[in-house]
């Protein structure tokens, strides 16, 4: 049997989802949202995009919480999107009521299904829905520390005329403009950029990075990224999935590493098919140590914004 894999929303985000992921073949797909019959028509067009892109694995569009039943991952992308003018706390309180919705519908209809979240403000909504489903924290992580890094990976490749693909990279923190970059920890063919890049250069990449979505909703006008988002997404799917055990930063449930506590931050993680399974804490220097606790600090406070 296939493995199963349902994305709640098929907005921009969702619908790249379901189609890098159907291009992985890797699991059938089922794509939720509640307009009416739009997931249809879109799960109906990749179907058909399959056998010239080389995949057959079933795609199901639906209206109905109920098909997501037996699942093994929920990819929640459903939420409004940054807009220009939309303050942090409205779209915190909006997406709250959203994603509390879809946390009821997943413990409802496929309860053993790990949650990948994707809806912003990340770490916030992953915590939200870890709240809601009251599940193992190992089960219910948030996708945006790949997204970040990938954005870094890419300027920095862009830096040095090189290919990002031999650019590993570690963005970690939350997803917002507190997030760190770790010049220490980014390499590029195994060699760190520090001795690469002048420091007046990593800090324009790592300033860049940092406003690395908002640069694009800035571009697109209305709405925010997908692609990258999507492309990040489905990564760490099939790390899951395909229990690769991948290092990746993810969002997870800090108990006291890096001196935080009780609260959902962008971290190294090996990610695998029980989720989570380990926590890894870097040797970060006094600064760095300082920057990923500053960034937790302002979502321990958008938490309490939203009655935690
Ligand atoms: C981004 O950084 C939408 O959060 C997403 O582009």
């Amino acid at each position: 049997m296939r493995k199963k894999v349902a994305i709640i929303g098929a907005g921009h985000v969702g619908e790249s989802t379901a189609m890098y992921l159907a291009e992985k073949n890797i699991c059938d797909i089922v794509l939720v949202d509640i307009i009416e019959d739009m997931p249809k028509g879109k799960a109906l067009d990749l179907a058909q995009a399959g056998p010239i892109r080389n995949y057959d694995v079933s795609i199901l569009g639906s209206n109905n919480f109920a098909d997501i039943k037996g699942c093994d991952l929920v990819v929640v992308t459903s939420g409004v999107a940054r807009k220009p003018g939309m303050t942090r706390e409205d779209l915190s309180k909006t997406n709250a009521a959203i994603i509390e919705n879809v946390s009821n519908e997943i413990k409802k209809n496929s309860p053993n299904a790990m949650v990948l979240m994707v809806a912003n403000p990340l770490d916030i909504m992953t915590y939200h829905c870890w709240k809601k489903l009251g599940v193992d924290s190992k089960l219910i992580f948030g996708q945006a520390g790949v997204l970040d890094s990938v954005r870094f990976r890419t300027f920095v490749g862009w830096e040095l005329g090189v290919s990002a693909k031999d650019v590993q990279a570690m963005v970690l923190g939350g997803h917002g403009d507190t997030m760190v970059p770790l010049p220490r920890y980014t390499t590029v063919g195994g060699v760190p950029i520090t001795e690469l890049i002048a420091p007046d250069r990593i800090k324009a990449i790592s300033d860049r990075t940092r406003n690395g979505g908002g640069e694009i909703v800035k571009l697109l006008k209305s709405g925010s990224a997908y692609y990258a988002p999507a492309a990040a997404t489905v990564d760490m799917v099939d790390a899951v999935i395909n229990d690769h055990k991948r290092i990746m930063p993810c969002s997870a449930y800090l108990t006291g590493q890096y001196g935080i506590n009780g609260l959902y931050i962008g971290v190294p993680v090996v990610l695998g098919g029980g989720g989570i399974e380990k926590i890894i804490e870097l040797k970060l220097d006094k600064d760095e140590l300082a920057a990923i606790q500053a960034s937790a600090k302002t979502y321990k406070d958008m938490l309490s914004e939203i009655g935690y």
